[in-house]
């Protein structure tokens, strides 16, 4: 049976680092994987008096629908982009109704800088722990100085390719093991 992962971008600008590393992870993850992207830059920020907009049903939908998500995203300000935190926000709720328990998750943090995101990470790890994901521990993917790791076509480096399929390949077995859509 194919797996269906949603990919979440954390960054909204068109020549976007993460929009490209998101690109390529069709052609690296195993056989029989499906990704879609969901839109997070035009969500309303999560205010509890509007539960019904249209846009956070699609993602709750997009999210409900998934075996597993993958978010790739930079660092901002040592921390994660407020757009990433709101669509955390608004698949927790309504009261009852968090779509994240037991949601396989992977997160690939990159940056500009040496840390590759370290600190982003931590904190997307945090808000998906309070929310009751289940984020693949290890590997853990820190893509630092992230410019570097494109030739001249955009195209991702060899060994960032590698890595990432590695990535991938561990994560096709946490989504086998962990999701609650998979179990007989
Ligand atoms: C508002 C803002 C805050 C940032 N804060 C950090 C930071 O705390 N640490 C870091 O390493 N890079 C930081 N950066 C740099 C980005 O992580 C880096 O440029 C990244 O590659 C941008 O991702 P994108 O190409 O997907 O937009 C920041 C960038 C922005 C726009």
């Amino acid at each position: 049976m194919s797996k269906r992962i949603a990919t979440i971008v954390g960054s909204l600008r068109r020549e976007s680092n993460s929009r490209r590393i998101a690109a390529h992870l069709p052609a690296l993850a195993p056989a029989g994987t499906e990704f879609h992207e969901l839109a997070i830059g035009e969500l309303p920020l999560y205010n509890g008096d509007l539960e019904e907009l249209p846009a956070w049903k699609q993602l709750r939908d997009g999210v409900r629908a998934a075996d597993g998500i993958v978010f790739i995203t930079p660092e901002y300000n040592r921390s994660i982009p407020a757009g990433i935190k709101n669509a955390i926000d608004i698949a927790s709720k309504p009261n009852g109704m968090n779509l994240w328990p037991g949601k396989p998750a992977l997160v690939m943090a990159q940056s500009s800088g040496p840390l590759g995101g370290l600190a982003g990470s931590f904190a997307l790890k945090q808000a998906l722990a309070g929310a009751g994901a289940l984020t693949m521990p290890h590997p853990e993917v820190y893509l630092s100085r992230v410019a570097t790791l494109f030739d001249a076509e955009g195209k991702l480096v060899p060994d960032t390719q590698e890595f990432l399929r590695g990535v991938l390949a561990k994560f096709d077995d946490w989504v086998e093991r962990n999701s609650p859509r998979r179990q007989p």
